[in-house]
């Protein structure tokens, strides 16, 4: 199966714009942070899954048959370690059939190189489309690196779910893998000297699980 031409697409609904703007706020406690993730992650994977496929089928409902539609292609969750946990809870929710396929990755915090830690994903027999799920899209490093994982796994459809995208990664992800949606809250305006997003939301993996130190 072929994939549509690489877009970004900035989820505009206003409780999304709402729950992002509590989550920029230095203030947030952890765990409203963690609230507010879910409940934008829940709304980022309703627009990512607008295209899903289903086929139709019979249920008995308790007054007569009636046809419905059912998802009828396997679906993969790639959280990158650790931030991107922070969506898996809510996207399964949404998707409870869904397989998770775990990707550890953390940024040198000299160079802002990805360093690959984990990955728990078979070689063969690939999902139908995988979700890739991060908060943050700062130089892209962390994103393309997943990227080729995936397109090394053979999975056809490929979409890149982030609350926040900077332009510097988004550019890396089109050049790269032009065929792979993003879906992002927002696109905000650089990347600092320390490669963190401007103005962003800080470090999300810490913010999320209350290791800033
Ligand atoms: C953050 C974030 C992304 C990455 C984005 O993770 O969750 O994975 O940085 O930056 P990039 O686009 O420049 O690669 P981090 O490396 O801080 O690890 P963590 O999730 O364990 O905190
Ligand atoms: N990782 C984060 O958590 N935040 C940024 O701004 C950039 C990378």
């Amino acid at each position: 199966m072929s994939q549509p031409p690489a877009v970004i697409r900035v989820v505009n609904h206003p409780l999304l714009q709402h729950h992002l703007g509590r989550l920029r706020d230095e203030s947030t406690s952890p765990a409203e942070f963690r609230s507010l993730v879910n409940r934008v992650a829940m709304l980022l994977g309703t627009a990512a899954t607008e295209s899903l496929t289903t086929k139709e089928a019979t249920v008995m409902t308790p007054v007569a048959d009636a046809t419905v539609r059912q998802l009828n292609q396997r679906i993969g969750l790639v959280p990158i370690l650790r931030a991107g946990l922070g969506l898996v809870d809510p996207l399964i929710e949404l998707i409870p059939s869904a397989e998770v396929w775990h990707l550890g990755l953390f940024r040198d915090e000299a160079t802002a190189e990805p360093v690959e830690y984990y990955r728990k994903l078979p070689e063969t027999d690939p999902v139908d489309i995988a979700l890739v799920v991060d908060p943050m899209l700062a130089t892209g490093g962390s994103a393309t690196l997943a990227l080729d994982v995936l397109r090394q796994w053979g999975v056809p459809i490929v979409k890149l779910v982030v609350l926040i995208a900077a332009p510097e990664g988004i550019a890396a992800v089109q050049e790269q893998f032009p065929d792979v949606e993003i879906i992002a809250g927002a696109i905000d305006e650089r990347l600092n000297e320390k490669k963190y997003i401007v103005p962003g939301l800080g470090d999300a993996g810490d913010r999320l699980f209350n290791t800033l130190r």
